[in-house]
């Protein structure tokens, strides 16, 4: 009896001390760089948009780009210690939403200013996730991509 105790024991023990935390194991699953890509992509696309008036387009692009991040958040994503779900909680979220506003407003200068200020949230969150030579900027003629290359 002692002995079939000490083996259930040591079992319980072994499958305790292997076996990650379910939350761990999604963590490492998440596709972050995949995000990432999605993050470029749909917010070099919102600035064509929305620079060519194009609103309707715009409006899509930002909600793609309001999806990405909920899901981010959503997902408790640690990445080499850093909570990326927290960090686009209070880096992102709020500048995405103002961007659906100047979508909404359809105005020019509001949409280009509030494009900055989403630009500086992602480069915000790269320099916080020692990944600063990953710098994210305003679309414009000398790179395929908004982002610096130099
Ligand atoms: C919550 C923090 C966070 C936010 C917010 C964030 N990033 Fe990132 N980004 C990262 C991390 C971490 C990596 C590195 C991922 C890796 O090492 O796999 C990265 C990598 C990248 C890369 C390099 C991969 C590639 O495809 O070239 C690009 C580009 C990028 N992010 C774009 C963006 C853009 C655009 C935004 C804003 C719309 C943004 N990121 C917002 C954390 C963030």
């Amino acid at each position: 009896m002692k002995q079939l105790f000490a083996i259930c024991l040591t079992g319980l023990l072994i499958q305790f001390c292997s076996s990650p935390k379910k939350e761990e194991v999604e963590n490492k699953e998440y596709p972050v760089l995949q995000t990432m890509g999605y993050y470029q992509r749909f917010s070099h696309k919102l600035w064509l948009a929305g620079t060519n008036q194009n609103w309707e387009l715009a409006n899509f692009y930002v909600h793609e780009l309001e999806e990405v991040t909920e899901d981010l958040i959503k997902n408790d994503v640690i990445d080499e210690g850093k909570n990326l779900s927290n960090l686009s909680e209070s880096l992102l979220k709020e500048k995405i939403e103002k961007m659906e506003e100047a979508v909404r407003l359809k105005d020019q200068v509001i949409f280009r200013e509030n494009y900055e200020l989403m630009v500086s949230g992602c480069n915000l969150c790269h320099q916080a996730t020692n990944h600063p030579y990953l710098k994210i900027k305003v679309p414009d003629e000398k790179d395929v991509f908004n982002q610096k290359f130099e």
